[in-house]
């Protein structure tokens, strides 16, 4: 058999060449992941997000629509607002004032007849993004005049969960937000790498069966499933930490990653987003929030798995984690600081002349399948 072989150059995962033509021509010209819904929830709350080389920021108006706009202000180009926040009717630059509606009309400018004698403001609204709700998520896309998420999302849509996701409360307290000192694509290569279920998480994982894992990419999405393993599965409500979200029969966890570096994990027992966002060449902050059955008994599943029964090996485990000691990462026990530590070490050894990648395994394939995906953007062939 032909062996499958590294695409890409170490380049793509050290230099701000590559990553400023990554901000460019993949995460400006993509859907991205900007909040769940009940964080906009009334007219006047808003949020920004970056999307590659753009600043969108999304707020409900009064007739309780979502609207998406560049933040960016119609005088000189100023953001218009920071993060999150609330506004009653309208919003102001903090430069000179001007002031927009809702609706991303220039409703105000300050001394109109001395300094901008006939300016016609309705020529100066805020130019309009696009903006779409798919699976208990709000996203935001540049381009106003593109497609719907679903059309994005396409043929990835029955390879999901079958979760109801926005019925799903989400648990406040388990809400994360990391840096990892790596190139996102590590970080998104190390999400879709199956061969290293079994080894890095082995301890932390042991609850699914990852020889029966199902993958592929679904156009530049990629699809992921898997059972649970046997002895989890024997008694799945009895043995999950936490009460089932999904029935008992569906039991398995799906862990799907919408391109470029949105990934879900959808399982019996919870539902969570982990969003990859590319800071810098050698640097990601990863997001994580959690969807569970009920958000009061968050606790009761905390405990659970710190109980010596969860992680005796009753599942399979190779060894058993010890949570008290977060010291190490490969015996926390927890499943996150296992992938951070690997993707790390992974970067820190590119620059090495000694460096040379080596044979791709069968549950590696997703990786080179990432790579491609990855040039062919690049290279406008999408
Ligand atoms: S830049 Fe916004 S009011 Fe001048
Ligand atoms: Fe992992």
């Amino acid at each position: 058999m032909t062996r499958m072989m590294h695409k890409l150059p170490v380049s793509a995962y050290t230099s701000q060449d590559w990553f400023d033509r990554e901000q460019r021509e993949i995460f400006s010209k993509t859907w991205r992941y900007a909040c769940f819904i009940e964080d906009i929830a009334e007219p006047g709350d808003y949020i920004s997000v970056q999307a590659g080389l753009n600043n969108i920021f999304i707020v409900m108006g009064h007739d309780r629509r979502l609207r998406a706009f560049h933040n960016i202000c119609r005088h000189r180009g100023t953001q218009l607002i920071r993060a999150v926040g609330k506004t009653k009717k309208a919003l102001t630059c903090p430069y000179h004032d001007w002031t927009y509606d809702l609706d991303g009309n220039l409703i105000s400018v300050p001394d109109e007849k001395r300094e901008f004698e006939g300016i016609d403001k309705s020529c100066l609204g805020l130019k309009p993004a696009a903006v779409d709700v798919w699976r208990g998520m709000i996203f935001v896309h540049p381009d106003p005049d593109t497609g719907s998420i679903t059309e994005w999302v396409g043929d990835l849509e029955p390879k999901l969960g079958p979760h109801a996701v926005d019925k799903l409360p989400e648990y406040k307290d388990a809400r994360t937000s990391y840096e990892i000192k790596a190139n996102w694509k590590i970080v998104v290569e190390n999400y879709i790498d199956v061969y290293h279920l079994s080894h890095l998480h082995s301890g932390t994982l042991s609850m699914y069966d990852h020889a029966k894992a199902k993958y592929k990419f679904v156009g530049t999405h990629y699809a992921f499933w898997e059972p649970p393993s046997e002895r989890y599965g024997a008694d799945i409500k009895a043995n999950a930490p936490y009460p089932l979200v999904i029935p008992s029969e569906q039991a398995g966890a799906w862990v799907p990653m919408l391109f470029p570096g949105i990934g879900l994990a959808e399982t019996e027992s919870i539902w969570a987003t982990f969003i990859v966002k590319p800071l810098a060449p050698e640097l990601t902050r990863v997001e994580n929030r959690v969807r569970v059955a009920n958000a009061s008994i968050w606790e009761f599943g905390k405990q659970a798995l710190r109980s010596n029964s969860f992680w005796s090996g009753s599942f399979g485990g190779k060894y058993k984690p010890d949570p008290e000691n977060k010291d190490d990462p490969m015996t926390s026990g927890d499943l996150v600081a296992e992938d951070i530590y690997a993707c790390e070490q992974q970067q820190k050894s590119l620059k090495s002349p000694y460096f040379e990648v080596g044979p791709v395994s069968v549950g590696e394939s997703p990786i080179i399948g990432h790579q491609e995906i990855i040039l062919n953007w690049l290279e406008g062939k999408k």
